[in-house]
């Protein structure tokens, strides 16, 4: 029988990427519902081709108008907003979800969706940064799994298959350094947008590489590889990897570290968590190792990247901190792609967001939307009074 999915983010990098991999494999998943936002003409596209009961959009507006450009012949249901987004992710067919929303916005959707004992592959490492604690305790007790599909916790989840957790050294995150690691300090107080989302390895949407620009993107991940896997973040190390063909690693108490490799290509990591626990085969491009030159590993520079500290130190503190962090940093990724902040002050945005929140320890989901309110508020007002 064919696996039920939902696609939401459908029209995004990775969300187009996953209807890539389903495409290839027709036998194996039913689409049952799409979500995208304000790209209708793609989405359209879409629901043409993979024939969805449901979707959603951003609001009434747009629902209209796309199932007017479907010609109002197709009797697929049009959904919008939030409780849009909620509704396609509980439907009682589905069992698997693909949460590929940039932001927070994926929150909701996805909590709901492991309540009501959906599988989840998860893109939206937000989602996990700021309630990994919540979304996993439920996961376990209705026995459901959510999978990443981002590369480095993909890498770890491939290299702990067959181990056992508690013989675990530490976690080896690698980065890429993203487009401008090697700039001076005083080079990255006048970098363009175009030069920040100029990623030298990964074609992504473009919160994402200015996070992997400003190293928030690894330090979020280290929060979302402590929740995914259970593991202190005194063990989890980054080293910078510009080459990318080693995804992580994990190295065990013997010494012993096994990494996974491949290609930069999103599909590998995006299949293993469609297929989990099985390994499929594809024809997506092998990494011949014989044309890489050489794989390099530094320590990253703290100093010089501080959204890597204050990602630790958000973790450190808990609660509600995390949450802090997050939204103070899409309100500042927001403001530097509008051309409002240089980019070395995203992170003095966060920090000052951060210094002005007392955490909520053991915080629900509401006490998280509601830090994440409250940061959003409190950076955007950081952000017009530099
Ligand atoms: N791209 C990658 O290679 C990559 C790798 C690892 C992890 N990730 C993670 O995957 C997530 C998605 O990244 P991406 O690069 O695919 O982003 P993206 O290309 O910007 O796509 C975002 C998707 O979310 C939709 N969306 C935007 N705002 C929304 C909202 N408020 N509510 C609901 N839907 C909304 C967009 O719809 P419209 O476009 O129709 O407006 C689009 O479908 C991020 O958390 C990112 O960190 C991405």
């Amino acid at each position: 029988m064919r696996r039920k999915i939902v696609i939401l983010g459908s029209t995004g990098s990775i969300g187009k990427q996953t209807l890539e991999v389903i495409q290839k494999y027709p036998n194996e998943f039913e689409v049952i519902g799409l979500s995208g936002w304000e790209n209708i003409t793609l989405l359209k596209e879409q629901i043409n081709f993979f024939k969805p009961k449901i979707s959603v959009v951003k609001n009434e507006y747009l629902a209209k108008k796309l199932k007017k450009d479907l010609n109002n012949l197709s009797d697929i249901k049009i959904f919008w907003g939030i409780d849009g987004l909620i509704k396609v992710s509980v439907l009682d067919e589905i069992d698997l979800v693909v949460v590929a929303i940039t932001g927070i916005a994926a929150l909701l959707p996805t909590y709901e969706a492991v309540i009501h004992r959906k599988n989840i592959a998860l893109a939206s490492k937000e989602t996990m940064v700021v309630a990994g604690e919540i979304l996993m305790k439920e996961a376990k007790i209705r026995n459901t799994n959510i999978l990443p599909i981002d590369s480095e916790p993909s890498a770890i989840l491939q290299c702990l298959k067959n181990e056992q957790k508690d013989l675990v050294e530490k976690i080896i995150l690698t980065a890429s350094g993203g487009p401008i690691y090697s700039l001076t300090e005083s080079a990255l107080k006048t970098v363009s947008i175009e030069d920040a989302l100029n990623h030298p390895n990964w074609k992504m949407g473009k919160k994402v590489t200015i996070d992997s620009a400003t190293l928030m993107n690894k330090g979020l991940e280290v929060i979302e590889v402590k929740w995914f896997f259970d593991i202190p973040t005194n063990k989890i190390e980054i080293v910078i990897h510009p080459q990318s063909y080693v995804h992580s690693m994990v190295q065990f108490i013997d010494g012993t570290i096994l990494a996974q490799l491949g290609e930069h290509d999103m599909k590998i990591s995006i299949q293993f968590a469609l297929f989990y626990p099985n390994r499929i085969y594809n024809n997506f491009n092998r990494l011949d190792l014989t044309k890489v030159n050489q794989l390099t590993f530094k320590k990253p520079n703290f100093n010089k990247f501080p959204c890597l500290k204050l990602a630790y130190q958000a973790i450190d503190l808990g609660g509600t901190m995390p949450a802090v962090l997050n939204g103070a940093n899409e309100i500042a990724v927001n403001a530097f792609l509008n051309n409002q902040i240089s980019l070395p002050e995203i992170p003095i945005i966060i920090q000052n967001t951060m210094k002005n929140h007392k955490p909520k320890l053991n915080p629900s989901i509401s006490d998280i939307l509601d830090a994440d309110y409250w940061a959003r508020q409190r950076a955007l007002y950081l952000c017009t009074n530099q």
